[in-house]
């Protein structure tokens, strides 16, 4: 249940204003549609080059540049994506930062978190554990007089307003977009991008079979609980829709896509073969949703495909996608 205000476009401005030249404005990299099987044109916005190697850099900096003074400290529960983004944010604010991951992830994780100069806590079981560990944790050093902010991972106003701020570069860097599809975990990246496309273009967002949080949402008409797996689950697999990306998906008339784990390796290894790109498997859900014919781009139209971030140890080649680490 949504317990804030929904962003707007004009918070989302805001947010792209205050996180400026912190944040890179990362390239678009124009397809034509015979390339990829398809009648109309495709460009492929690259945010696996933005800092941490994915598009979580943007909403972790806005949270912590939309207060009005730096933090005591920064924590985030997350052994993926958003724990890199948050411990790169915070040292880009001067703000120690304290991140909790499940021993589940893999060494390489907390390593990374650590290149940041964060602390990193690993926790003994699965993200829930993390997440715990982390609340006891501020709840210890608030009782101090600490300020600490926690930011969400996807479900947070700020950050939800950062991740927006990757719609408004699409608005400049391809005004002809009729549509544009981005990978849905928790739909924070969805929410940003379509409150900040909105009255503009259509934005699609793509869940993988296995990590179909927002579908179940709105068949239940409220976000609900699922099992996730699968080979994008390290970043999709949001075991429940935010309350924000539901509102906003609930409030537009678009269809969410799904794509199989096949489709997603299938488009990995496009994307590699053919662009010499290569990008983890959640951040190819959107891609594969063209690849694989579940969304038709039309002759004539032209869709942006965000390729969320590149933060994976293992190769596109069939059967190496396990883990190396
Ligand atoms: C590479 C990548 N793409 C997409 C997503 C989905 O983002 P959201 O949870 O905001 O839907 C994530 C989330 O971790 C991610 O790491």
């Amino acid at each position: 249940v949504l317990d804030g205000k929904l962003p707007t476009a004009a918070d989302i401005e805001a947010a792209a204003q205050r996180l400026g030249a912190n944040i890179r404005r990362t390239p678009v990299f124009h397809l034509t549609g015979a390339e990829l099987g398809v009648e109309g044109d495709v460009a492929l916005k690259l945010e696996l080059t933005q800092h941490t190697g994915s598009f979580k850099a943007r909403g972790a900096l806005n949270s912590i540049a939309a207060l009005p003074a730096a933090p005591a400290g920064v924590v985030a529960a997350s052994g993926g994506n958003h724990g890199a983004a948050v411990a790169w944010a915070a040292a880009q604010a001067g703000a120690a930062a304290d991140i909790f991951l499940p021993a589940t992830s893999p060494a390489s994780k907390a390593e990374r978190v650590r290149s940041y100069g964060a602390t990193a806590h690993v926790v003994e079981g699965y993200y829930p554990d993390a997440l715990l560990a982390a609340q006891r944790w501020i709840a210890e050093r608030s009782s101090g007089g600490d300020e600490i902010l926690c930011i969400h991972a996807y479900d947070g106003f700020d950050t939800v307003c950062g991740q927006g701020s990757v719609g408004l570069e699409i608005a400049e860097q391809v005004p002809a977009a009729d549509f544009v599809l981005v990978g849905c975990g928790g739909g924070g990246l969805f929410a940003g991008v379509a409150t900040a496309l909105a009255g503009r273009c259509d934005v699609v967002p793509v869940e993988p079979r296995r990590c179909a949080n927002l579908h179940a949402a709105l068949a239940a008409g409220h976000p609900v609980p699922v099992e996730v797996g699968g080979v994008a689950a390290d970043s999709l697999g949001a075991a429940e829709t935010g309350a924000i990306a539901y509102a906003v998906a609930a409030g537009s008339d678009v269809e969410p896509a799904m794509v199989g784990d096949d489709d997603i390796l299938a488009a990995r290894l496009w994307l590699w073969e053919h662009c010499r790109l290569l990008a983890e498997p959640g951040a190819c859900a959107a891609l594969a949703a063209v690849t694989a014919g579940v969304v038709p781009v039309r002759r004539g139209e032209t869709a942006v495909v965000v390729i969320s971030g590149g933060n994976h140890s293992t190769l596109p080649y069939p059967a190496s996608h396990e883990r190396r680490d």
